[in-house]
């Protein structure tokens, strides 16, 4: 074993400072040196928690024994097979998998691989463009698609995704995304909430850029991640398709976070009935923290030229091996796992907080196990500050949640999350919330 590996939690902190890009956030001193299903471990051996699943990527939980034993089966096989040239069963068996997943885009539908988020959303704008021969696309407030340029052209959940990158992809234009428990502060209810949104696109949108000729895609996320865990009235996107389908747009749903069971439906557009995306994007949680992106298309919409896309690494065989035992896992029992511990067990014991603590939580919300409180001042104003004191007391109870939104805090375990991991996670955040002077 090489002596590095016997280094202190701090020393590594010391040499992570000096040789990696500053540009990652590292909100925690957490040096994860190992991890077993719910648990990360550090060197010196003590346990955290993970209500975070490595930002909803890890969900069948650490090093699940299935989709170990799959990697390893896999590894014993063939490690990278060029995409562009050869062909490869593993990638073609995940992506008849994900075809009968997303029975709405019909038997001819079309599936890419890449290796991130940020590469599917790339890969939609791309192939939203060439389809269609129009230019420009429309995403939302608060959404979040990646960091690459088109991607982060797309991004507009913080300013700092964007300052000091310009000029961004152009063509890109931001419309409103609801936002229940602000609207409702503002007295404005979800039909009109929703109203507003479309409104804006049809009247004002529409009045900038003619969509017939002009809009290729309007991208959206079903629930929104990054920007707050905000799940719209399902009006908003029903109307958003209708809209789309009038003027021939295709509607991209981004189901990075939101996808692979974690609202504990597959997918979480399904929950939302007649809404029917023309393209979805699948990352994170699909292969259970192996680099993987898909992008499924309905048939006939990935009419680009060979060549014109591709990557090097993307569908490489062992993250297919695991996506595959992953997807296994989450029909099996993952995602109704994620709706039952969700829905019964989170969503309650959360709420109970809210009664408790109305001063702190203003909002809880959510799906299955993709959940999050709103922090605040007396009841309604965003405290950041609040975020940022229980994101830190739960850490120090030994417990990893994540921040969203600019004053949200996000749960999004694995999901074979267990009641008893909630009840734990519940009994340190009442102490946290208590311990909140004010
Ligand atoms: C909805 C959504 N889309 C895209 C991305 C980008 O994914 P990646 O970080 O793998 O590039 C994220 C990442 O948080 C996301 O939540």
């Amino acid at each position: 074993m090489p002596a590095s590996t016997t280094l202190s939690s701090q020393q590594w902190i010391s040499k992570d400072k000096t040789s990696l890009s500053p540009s990652y956030t590292r909100d925690f001193p957490l040096v994860v040196s190992h991890a077993l299903g719910m648990h990360l471990y550090t060197p010196e051996g003590k346990q955290y928690l993970d209500f975070g699943a490595g930002l909803a990527v890890c969900s069948t939980g650490h090093r699940h024994p299935k989709v170990q034993a799959a990697i390893e089966a896999q590894l014993n096989k063939v490690w990278h097979v060029s995409s562009s040239d050869y062909y490869e069963p593993t990638q073609i068996l995940l992506a008849e998998t994900l075809k009968r997943l997303t029975p709405w885009l019909g038997e001819d539908a079309t599936v890419y691989f890449g290796n991130s988020g940020a590469e599917a959303t790339e890969a939609a704008l791309k192939l939203a463009r060439f389809h269609t021969q129009r230019p420009a696309v429309v995403s939302f407030d608060r959404g979040f698609h990646g960091r690459t340029f088109g991607a982060m052209s797309l991004t507009a959940s913080k300013p700092h995704y964007q300052e000091g990158f310009a000029p961004l992809v152009p063509q890109v234009f931001h419309a409103p995304y609801p936002y229940p428990f602000k609207d409702a502060i503002s007295g404005i209810d979800a039909e009109t909430s929703t109203n507003q949104c479309l409104t804006y696109i049809e009247e004002t949108l529409f009045q900038q850029i003619a969509p017939a000729e002009t809009i290729a895609a309007f991208v959206v996320e079903a629930i929104q991640g990054e920007g707050g865990y905000i799940v719209p009235p399902d009006s908003f996107l029903l109307g958003l398709q209708a809209i789309a389908r009038k003027h021939g747009i295709l509607v991209v749903c981004d189901e990075v976070q939101s996808g692979v069971g974690r609202t504990g439906k597959f997918w979480a557009c399904q929950h939302v009935e007649g809404f029917e995306p023309d393209v979805i994007l699948s990352a994170k949680g699909l292969a259970s923290g192996l680099p993987l992106c898909a992008v499924i298309a309905r048939g006939g919409v990935m009419n680009w030229q060979e060549g014109s896309h591709a990557s090097t690494f993307g569908g490489n065989p062992l993250a297919c091996a695991s996506a595959l035992a992953t997807i296994e896992l989450v029909e099996q029992s993952l995602a109704e796992n994620a709706s039952i511990i969700g829905e019964m067990v989170l969503k309650p014991a959360l709420e109970a907080l809210q009664q408790a603590f109305p001063h702190h939580i203003g909002d809880v919300r959510g799906r299955g196990l993709m959940f999050a409180i709103e922090l605040v001042e007396n009841g309604t104003e965003p405290s950041s500050s609040k975020q940022e004191k229980v994101l830190q007391g739960l850490f120090e109870a030994g417990i990893v949640a994540v921040g969203c939104g600019c004053n949200s805090i996000r749960f999004c375990p694995p999901l074979v999350v267990e009641a008893h991991h909630c009840e734990q996670m519940i009994t340190n955040l009442c102490t946290v919330l208590k311990s909140l002077n004010c």
